[in-house]
């Protein structure tokens, strides 16, 4: 099974750096997400993977076999790398059936036919589509027709599967079905799933573990929740987690005591990071209304959703964000009181870098 590793690789398009000196080892069986704003590097890198981007420098293995070294001038095509792809257009042959679609790569590698019809059926049973075995693309919706189009990609077993922002066509319903469908076919599959999204939720609720970048710089890779619970910067802080975590901006002051937004806090272990200007990053979640918490604030506004309602909160000039779970409204004005839960963190004002995370005690 495929463990790909990436030493050192960058991709530089005339000066303009598109990916810079990433390391990276996805493990066998992984689902990976590159994850990043548009423009962060996410689709070269996973072209360099592919083979269909040359990277400038830097080599990468796939199982054990060295497909590319800049310095070896090692370069094998991407028909020698065992891969498949599932891009964003993936347009389905119109005038085939879904039959002839799966069917078709296979032709083309010179399968016996039994064998073929046997991998078809294979593939229209594990993805649930064996009822529209006969019809043409335009007879099928959106959704069935992504199945019909993850089928033909996975038909020849490849042992890597890039999918770059492949749901990114369906409406927020199909997309959260094909979700599921994907995270159960990883399942249900031996391959290792390399996965390019700019959407944090579906990195957040696929992948074993999430490679996010910034103008083409690895900034974190982790597990989805460690990540969102222990960010490496305040970058990777604000990208993950919807509503966006409250950063507030203060002083660590020279006893150890933090000054921010109109409070004063400890944090233990802070006295050791030395008097600095610091960001104090608290998850919406953790900011709980209670009427008999001491802190009062000002709901500025509301907005219910039915399962939660996100609740802005003017605590002097400060502005935060908190989430209340069911079905709660407050009236715009009022008087509440909040306290702190769980841990916050500590960023580095400069660097935005991840100093300290712990409970604060107001
Ligand atoms: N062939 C090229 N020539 C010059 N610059 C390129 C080329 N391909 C990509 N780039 C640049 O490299 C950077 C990374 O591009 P890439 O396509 O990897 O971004 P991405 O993270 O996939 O973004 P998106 O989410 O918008 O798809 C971008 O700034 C892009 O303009
Ligand atoms: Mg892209």
């Amino acid at each position: 099974m495929p463990e790909i590793v990436l030493k050192n690789v960058s991709k530089r398009f005339g000066k303009f750096v598109a990916v810079d000196h990433l390391n990276l080892t996805i493990e066998s069986n992984a689902f990976i997400t590159l994850l990043g704003p548009s423009g962060c590097g996410k689709t070269t890198t996973l072209r360099m993977i592919a083979g269909l981007e040359t990277p400038t420098e830097g080599s990468i293995s796939i199982d054990g076999t060295v497909v590319f070294d800049a310095d070896r001038g090692i370069n094998l095509p991407p028909n020698k790398r065992d891969v498949g792809f599932l891009f964003q257009n993936y347009a389905l042959w119109p005038h085939m059936t879904v039959y002839q679609n799966i069917a078709f790569g296979l032709e083309n590698l010179k399968w016996s036919k039994d064998r073929i019809a046997a991998r078809v059926r294979e593939l229209l049973s594990l993805l649930r589509i064996e009822q529209f075995e006969k019809r043409y693309p335009s007879e099928l919706s959106g959704g069935q027709q992504q199945r019909v189009a993850i089928a033909r990609t996975l038909a020849p077993g490849p042992k890597v599967l890039f999918m770059d922002e492949p749901l990114s066509n369906l409406d927020a319903k199909l997309r959260m079905e094909m979700r599921t469908e994907l995270k159960r076919l990883h399942r249900d599959t031996d391959s290792t799933f390399v996965y390019v999204t700019h959407d944090q939720l579906e990195a957040m609720t696929l992948s074993t573990r999430v490679c996010i970048m910034e103008t083409g710089v690895l900034q974190q890779y982790a597990p989805p929740l460690e990540m969102y619970n222990n960010p490496a910067n305040r970058f990777v802080a604000d990208f993950m987690g919807n509503p966006t975590m409250n950063f507030i901006d203060g002083e660590l002051l020279p006893d150890g005591v933090l000054s921010f937004g109109g409070l004063r806090a400890r944090m233990k272990g802070a006295e050791a990071l030395g008097a600095r200007k610091i960001v104090v990053g608290i998850r919406p979640e953790y900011i709980h209304i209670d009427a008999s918490a001491p802190l009062k604030a000002t709901v500025y506004s509301t907005l219910p959703s039915g399962m939660e309602t996100t609740v802005r909160l003017a605590y002097g000039d400060t502005l935060l964000t908190a989430v209340a779970f069911g079905d709660v409204d407050y009236p715009a004005d009022s008087e509440v009181g909040f306290s702190f839960h769980k841990a916050a963190i500590l960023f580095d004002q400069q660097t935005g870098k991840n100093l300290l995370r712990a409970p604060l005690e107001i």
